[in-house]
């Protein structure tokens, strides 16, 4: 009699944990929402409660019933950038903003724990696809007409004076090397195997430049000759000492004013590369008279074609640092400098929208 009862009893509390074990299941893993009815008393949707449900974790979905409705929450978790983590981050910093906001920005900030207040300044510049986050403090300190020019000043140093902050040009770049006011290059440095120019091709006697650089020059020079025109090298690879002769030497005749504006100190020139040339016509030295002749025309339309850039172009003083030289090409390889060519930006543009990174 007693063993029954015993029986009965034990086969109620068997009952009684296998309901509550499918219950707990059914709650935590079938139905991770918990309660649905709560949030739908809150004000979702039975739509939004479905895509809550998907966050699969209890626990967050109870401490969302905490929160009065939110209505950015279903596009907040359904957005790609989206960490399940920083969940109640963004909920809290949302819901402290007054004013409107770009809900990916907000995503951004939380994801890097960016410090900066919400600004309109900080989402425009999340959305350029040129934005460096590594930069930000010198986006945040430089005021531009536009975020777009703000981002390409930042990039490109021009938010430091020339001549400061300068750092080693990075040759690992090869042929897209930048050597500027900001990027200088060891003293023996010069890109690949240097060659002599052949007679046809040069103004002067055994001018040297990268073998990738020549072979462009010379089919250029050569087609330009077919069409009747005759371009040839005036100035090409130059050593940090010549360099650095011709420099001291401008500025002791015209002052360093005039010198910085139209010579690079020493290490600071393309020339040393031996990708860049000053160009002229057959036999003429006069670097100041090509820009009016039928050549120049040319090598505007044409140099591209051959891997070459006019490299200081009017109206960019302020990005390359240099007066308006349109004696000076550098070789980049046809492709770069068509989009150079076509977008009509310089090199430190180029350089700072899709070599730095
Ligand atoms: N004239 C150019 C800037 C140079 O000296 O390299
Ligand atoms: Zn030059």
């Amino acid at each position: 009699m007693f063993l029954n009862q015993l029986k009965l009893y034990l086969g109620i509390v068997g009952v009684f944990f296998c309901m509550l074990f499918l219950f707990v299941y059914f709650k935590v893993y079938i139905n991770p929402i918990g309660n649905d009815d709560c949030l739908l008393a809150i004000g979702y949707s039975d739509r939004e409660v479905e895509e809550i449900q998907k966050l699969h974790s209890f626990s967050m979905v109870k401490e969302l019933e905490h929160y009065s409705y939110l209505p950015f929450l279903v596009e907040l978790i359904q957005s790609p950038s989206y960490d399940s983590q920083n969940l109640f981050r963004y909920v809290d910093y949302i819901l402290s903003l007054e004013d409107g906001y770009d809900l990916e920005a907000v995503i951004y900030l939380v994801n890097h724990n960016i410090l900066y207040p919400y600004s309109q300044k900080l989402a425009d510049l999340f959305q350029n696809p040129y934005f460096i986050l590594a930069r930000l403090d010198r986006y945040m300190g430089y005021n531009a007409d536009s975020i777009d020019d703000t981002i390409r000043n930042v990039n490109s140093n021009l938010d430091y004076p020339f001549y400061t902050n300068i750092q080693m040009a990075d040759v690992s770049k090869g042929h897209l090397v930048l050597v500027n006011k900001y990027f200088q290059l060891e003293k023996g440095y010069y890109y690949g195997e240097l060659v002599t120019l052949n007679s046809n091709y040069d103004n002067k006697n055994g001018s040297k430049l990268s073998k990738d650089a020549y072979l462009a020059f010379s089919q250029l020079v050569d087609a330009a000759e077919k069409e009747g025109y005759h371009i040839r090298n005036n100035s090409a690879y130059r050593t940090f000492d010549y360099q650095s002769y011709l420099y001291t030497n401008y500025k002791n005749q015209r002052g360093s004013d005039w010198a910085d504006q139209w010579s690079a100190r020493a290490g600071h020139s393309e020339h040393q590369t031996g990708l860049a040339l000053d160009v002229g016509i057959k036999s003429s030295y006069a670097l100041g008279q090509f820009e009016y002749s039928e050549e120049f025309g040319w090598m505007k339309d044409h140099a591209h074609q051959y891997g070459f850039i006019l490299r200081y172009p009017k109206g960019k003083e302020y990005i390359t640092g240099y007066s308006y030289e349109p004696w000076h090409y550098r070789y980049v390889g046809v492709d770069v400098a068509t989009y150079i060519y076509e977008h009509d930006i310089t090199f430190e543009e180029y350089y700072a929208y899709f070599v730095l990174k």
